[in-house]
């Protein structure tokens, strides 16, 4: 790799002072997209479950990567290829101080969440897993987190454990106690639950599958967001994230793996700088966090990830935390009051996530009609059909919030909601 010793870091943004109030217009304002109007009416974004918004300082560090340091990373002697290579491993020191990972060399970048609970399928799964074997899974998992386990199963012969749930969407830990055996190879859940919004106890249940020898995948799509992440403290075996859905571009992402598990595992794909040597007769891989990085990534979506955790730092990673509970609780209380409205998801802790359906109304023609008042909702099965079957729903309407959402806001969805019902009263 080269050296870039010579070239400064960018410095790591100081976080706030808690005691700081917070200044939800201020905030915004650092998001050029929610500065429009849609359909006539300002723009209310509640769609942060499946993609949140990305704040000016990303959007300019990635057109700086793009004016001025554009070329390829780790390959080149040269100025431009040092730049970039410097801003790129920036960003993964960035991603291991946000997640407090041991070591940078623990965090591999991906495209998404999908992307590193695929390769941990493919570099842990197809090793280490054998027919009669098992793999856990939660009842409330999104399909990143069900499917690449099925296949493997299919491959392997083994076989697929759900963890059940309650009516409320709140996991039974006696049954996943229950389920963990000599034959359990990997549990795979995830933190928050992007169809009801529920928080595991992850760390629990990483406690007890470690009790018994098992590894432990944590989907943080939903939580890295939302919720300040601790991997060592958690002790989880593999964590991942999405950029997307945290106010980083698209194609940009996070596998955190513990490093005595990456190195065991098989690369995931095959190609240039993740390999030490080729010859026809041979390949030898590389070290981490290469060996599973292979051909050109999305340098300057990992680099806009690496913006979006400074910017994270610099509003108070706390404070955005405590808003968006707060909101949350505001909203529900609000839509719940509604009649004919049935909130989907009332675990005890819950983060973000707002799931509900109106009696006698498909959840897209609610998304449909508030999208007419400018509110943008995800309306369908969330990536989770099987969250659905569970509760006997053919799909929800979700609201999902981030730290720039406004009280105003929930108002609105609350009004928009009175005015569906209405419509098909
Ligand atoms: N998993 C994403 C969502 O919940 C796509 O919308």
């Amino acid at each position: 790799m080269i050296s870039t010793e010579n070239i400064l870091l960018e410095t790591p943004t100081p976080e706030p002072p808690v005691d700081e109030a917070w200044d939800v217009e201020r905030i915004r304002d650092d998001f050029p997209v929610l500065r429009q109007t849609v359909n006539g009416k300002p723009l209310v974004y509640l769609d942060n479950a499946a993609s949140s918004q990305v704040p000016q300082v990303v959007v300019d560090r990635g057109a700086r990567y793009l004016e001025e340091e554009h070329s390829n990373i780790h390959r080149g002697v040269h100025y431009l290829s040092m730049r970039a290579t410097t801003a790129y491993e920036g960003a993964r020191e960035k991603v291991k101080r946000f997640l407090n990972a041991r070591e940078a060399k623990e965090c591999i970048f991906v495209r998404g969440a999908t992307e590193g609970i695929n390769l941990v399928m493919h570099g842990y799964g197809r090793k280490f897993v054998s027919e009669g074997d098992e793999v856990i899974v939660s009842a409330m998992e999104h399909h990143a987190n069900i499917v690449p386990w099925q296949m493997l199963c299919e491959e392997k012969g083994a076989r697929l454990r759900v963890i059940p749930m309650n009516d409320a969407g709140e996991l039974l830990l006696d049954e996943y106690d229950a389920l963990l055996n000599e034959r359990t190879k990997i549990v795979a859940v995830n933190h928050i639950s992007n169809a009801l919004g529920t928080v595991n106890p992850v760390k629990e249940i990483i406690a007890t599958a470690h009790k018994h020898g098992v590894p432990v995948l944590v989907d943080g799509a939903q939580s890295a967001p939302h919720l300040a992440v601790d991997v060592q403290d958690l002790d989880c075996d593999f964590f991942v994230l999405s950029g997307h859905k945290m106010f980083a571009p698209t194609g940009s992402g996070i596998i955190y793996g513990k490093a005595e598990w990456l190195e065991r595992m098989n690369p995931f794909q095959g190609g240039g700088d993740m390999i030490r040597s080729v010859t026809f007769e041979k390949t030898t891989y590389a070290g981490l966090p290469t060996k599973f990085e292979a051909g050109t990534p999305a340098i300057a979506s990992q680099i806009g990830l690496g913006a979006a955790i400074d910017y994270l730092n610099s509003i108070g990673r706390e404070r955005a935390v405590a808003y968006e509970k707060e909101l949350l609780a505001y909203a529900t209380a609000k839509i719940s009051a509604i009649e004919g409205v049935r909130i989907i998801g009332t675990a005890r802790e819950k983060a973000s996530v707002l799931s509900f359906v109106i009696e006698d109304v498909h959840p897209h023609d609610i998304g449909t009609i508030l999208d007419q008042e400018g509110i943008a909702v995800r309306a369908g099965h969330h990536c989770a059909q099987p969250v659905m079957q569970r509760l006997k729903v053919p799909a929800t309407a979700r609201a999902s919030f981030a730290f720039y959402n406004t009280k105003e806001e929930a108002d609105a969805l609350a009004g928009a909601i009175e005015k569906v019902i209405e419509v098909f009263s």
